[in-house]
Parts: structure tokens; sequence; C-alpha cells
């Protein structure tokens, strides 16, 4: 009932589907007893609430319950181990307890894989322990399908209801098709194209789904950071200019901080390392994963540029969470940055919408934390802007000048507008942005 699981019980409950879901943590089950959503995610609270109501939704411990299902949805975490290798603890158990559930059932269930797992699991892990578990026969007793999510945190309930695509691998031909007719029921006239395939293409197209999308922001990441130091050039005309060109298209080019998150920081260093467990080194990716790495680390460096000592300074914080709209914080640039800032002895004062409870449980007293962004940026010697929520791009560069003891502002997102912040009086520096290194270089 993780941010997979509980997104698709919710929507297929919403379509009438009578849900059952499963996990071992009685806290989260608690909460969804009384309608709460475990964490936030947009939609979530109202999608629970009408479950509840309409009595198609039930969470338990007890994976007995799921001998009288007629399809289940692995949907576990599979996190990364100390060496980044990805973890089957998870994946394994449940497939254990669904095996053991299948002793019992009637019905040819159709158990469906959505964890994001390397290619070969489903044939070579789930479906042995599977039929060890349960005493039957992939295809005659149970049906087996490998069907990766490409949720994206924050428009997940939206992207469950309106895939781009659904991608289905199996080795046996009737699962494809059963699995196929859910989705085609499910999503009536906005069925979006459905591809048919092996368990490993299914499985890796979800790596290779990432590793692109990852790529695509590194690749842009790159170019600001030659737009930086080159007089007059600004990344985000450059990536407004390339995003025009058809074959490249405008999403995923936003310069930034760059890239985190539950999935990609997880997913490319598995495909790294399930690569070269191969024999084939992924130069690309690893090249994009150590361009992801540098991207963090100049939010302190501009920040130790523009002030000159960083020990003893007040700075601000703007936004924890990997993304907007999500109070995620798992693998968010955020935590790196706060971290080099303390080891530089920088005294800091943050401020997230939605992920302050979460930063309070990793940093403890470590820093300060706000009661709103305005109160964030009072008194302090520099700003960075680390997530882009909506709520900030309403500040005014008046309200850092007027607030700020300092008024200096990092944008790690580019969502303001650098002449106005100059006009108002304030040293702005931004990802991207080539403006203060001509400034350094004419002395103007
Ligand atoms: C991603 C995939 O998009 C989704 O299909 C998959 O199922 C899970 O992983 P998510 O992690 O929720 O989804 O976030 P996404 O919107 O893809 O953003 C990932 C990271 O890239 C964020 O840290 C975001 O800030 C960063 N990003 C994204 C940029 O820095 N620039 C961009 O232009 C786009």
């Amino acid at each position: 009932m993780g941010r997979v699981g509980l997104i698709m019980a919710v929507c297929l409950a919403k379509h009438g589907y009578e849900v059952t879901g499963i996990d071992p943590n009685t806290t989260l089950l608690e909460k969804l007893s009384h309608a709460q959503a475990p964490f936030y995610e947009p939609n979530l609270a109202e999608y629970l609430n009408a479950a509840m109501q309409s009595e198609k939704f039930v969470s338990t411990v007890d994976y007995a319950k799921n001998s009288q299902s007629d399809l289940t949805y692995i949907a576990v975490g599979t996190p990364s181990r100390a060496d980044r290798s990805i973890d089957l603890g998870y994946v394994e158990e449940a497939s254990r307890m669904i095996g053991r559930s299948l002793r019992d059932a009637r019905q040819n269930q159709l158990v469906v894989m959505k964890s994001t797992v390397l290619p070969g699991t489903a044939r070579n892990v789930v479906k042995p322990i599977l039929e060890n578990e349960s005493g039957k026969t992939a295809g005659k007793g149970f049906s087996l399908c490998s069907n990766p999510e490409f949720l994206r945190e924050g428009n997940a309930i939206h992207d469950a209801e309106f895939p781009d695509r659904i991608v289905i691998g199996s080795d046996d031909p009737s699962a494809l098709d059963r699995l196929e007719n859910v989705y085609r029921s499910f999503h009536g006239k906005s069925v979006p194209r459905i591809i048919k395939t092996s368990f490993e293409n299914a499985e890796l197209t979800k790596y290779a789904n990432n590793a692109f999308l990852a790529t695509k922001v590194s690749f842009i990441n790159s170019i600001a950071s030659i737009a930086e130091r080159t007089a007059h050039a600004d990344v985000k005309v450059i990536a407004e200019s390339i995003g025009l060109d058809e074959r490249i298209g405008p999403k995923f080019l936003n310069a930034g901080l760059g890239w985190g998150g539950s999935c990609f920081p997880k997913d490319l260093a598995a495909l790294v390392s399930f690569s070269q467990s191969i024999g084939n080194d992924p130069e690309l990716i690893r090249a994009v994963i150590a361009t992801n790495r540098r991207q963090g680390e100049k939010a302190a460096e501009l920040a130790k540029e523009a002030l000159g000592e960083l020990r003893g300074r007040q700075i601000a914080i703007l936004g924890l969470s990997f993304k907007p709209e999500t109070d995620d914080l798992r693998d968010a640039v955020s935590i790196s940055i706060i971290n080099k800032l303390l080891e530089n002895g920088a005294d800091l004062r943050v401020w997230d919408p939605r992920a302050m409870r979460e930063a309070k449980h990793i940093f403890g007293d470590q820093i300060k934390y706000s009661a709103n962004a305005l109160n964030c940026i009072d008194q302090a010697d520099c700003c960075i802007l680390v997530t882009e929520w909506p709520e900030f791009k309403t500040i005014k560069p008046e309200t850092f000048a007027k607030r700020m003891r300092e008024p200096i502002v990092i944008d790690g997102r580019r969502i303001y507008d650098s002449r106005e912040f100059q006009n108002a009086g304030i040293q702005f520096r931004a990802i991207g942005l080539g403006l203060w290194y001509e400034r350094e270089q004419t002395g103007r």
C-alpha cells in the first residue's frame, strides 16, 4: 500500500472493482481504515474517501484474503542495497505469501508484477517462488505478467487513469490477453496503446524510460554549466529553442539542481550495476549520474561565491521535497545541499509546504524550521531556492530585498526573472545563467 499500490487501489475502486489492499505495516493500515492518506499526493485523500464510502476498498495484513482475488498486483518497494544493486527482499517475500495464498485459490489468478525489477526477475525469481509455494504451475494454476508503472509523484492519480501507454510482458499469451482486457475495460474509450511483449522487454522498458528522462535532464544541466561560464548565455532560452525541435520535444529540459526522488537515482544505479554484471559498461548512464551529482554541489558553491565565507551565515532554503506536489524526501537534492552547508558551518532555516515533518525526522535540531516561506527568508544572508513549489513563484523580488539581511538569491530551479531581481537590488545567481560571469568579466 505504498505510492504505487495505494494509487492503483483507489483508482480501481473508483472504477467499481472490489479491491483488497495488503500490507504488513499496521500503522499504515490503521490510517487507511480511517480514510487517512499515509502520504501526500494530489487528490489521493478524495479518492481514498470515496473508495471507503463505496465499500469497494478494504485493507488488511492478512495475505490469506488474496486467495479470493482474480487479479493480484505486486507493488512492493525495490530499494537499493549499500552497493546500489537492487534489493529484491520485498518482492521475494510478497511472492512467497501470494504463492501460499494461491494454494486455496480455485480460480486461475492473474499475478501482475508492478514493482520495478531488473530483466529476468519475473521469469527467474517471481515465477519459481509462486510455483514452489502454491504447488501450481504458471500458465495452468495461475498466470503471471510483468506490467511496469510509469506514475509520477504529484501526478500519480492522473497518470494511473490516463497513461501514455501500457506495457505488458509475459511468456504466456493468454495472460497477456487477460491483462489487456482488464485495461481495455478499465480505461474504456481512453485506452492508450498496449504493447504486449516478453517479461524482459517490459522490465527493461521501465529502466530505459527512467534512464532516458534522467539523461535529458543531465544533458540540459551540462549545457547549463557551459551557459554559466558564457557571457550573455541563458540555458532557459536554449532549452526552449531546442525543445521546439519535434525530435527533441520540450519536456524534461528544465535545468536545475538535478534530479532526485524514489525512482531515478535508484533505478539508474541498479541499471549500471546490472549492466556491469552482464559484462557491459554503461558509460553514458554513468556520466548521467555523475553530472547529476555535480549539479547538486553547485548550490553550496554559488552560496560560497556570493557570501565568501559560509560559517555563521544565515541561509534560507526554500523547498525540500525532490519535486513539487509531494512530501517525498527520498534522494532529494535538498539533503546533500543541507549537509554540505552544515559542514561549512552555515546556519540554516528551511521551509517546505509538505515535507517539514520528514525533514525534522532527518535533520533534528541541526537546522531551524520556519512557519512559512516569508518567515524563512527573514534576516537571511542568502536564500537558495531548491524546489519549485508554486507558492515560491509569487514572492516578489522587493519582498526578498526588504526581508533579507543581505539580498542574495540563488535560483536553483529557474523560476524567477533575473532582470526583475537585479533591478530590485538583489544579487541574483541562477543555474544556467551566464549573467554573473558577464558581470565579473566586465566589472559592470
Ligand atoms: C519518475 C518517472 O517520471 C515516472 O514515470 C516513474 O514511474 C517514476 O520516476 P518521479 O520520480 O515522480 O517520476 O518524478 P519526475 O517528474 O520524473 O522527476 C524526477 C526528477 O527530475 C525530479 O527531481 C525533478 O525535479 C527532476 N526534473 C524533472 C528536472 O530537474 N528537470 C526536468 O525538466 C524534469
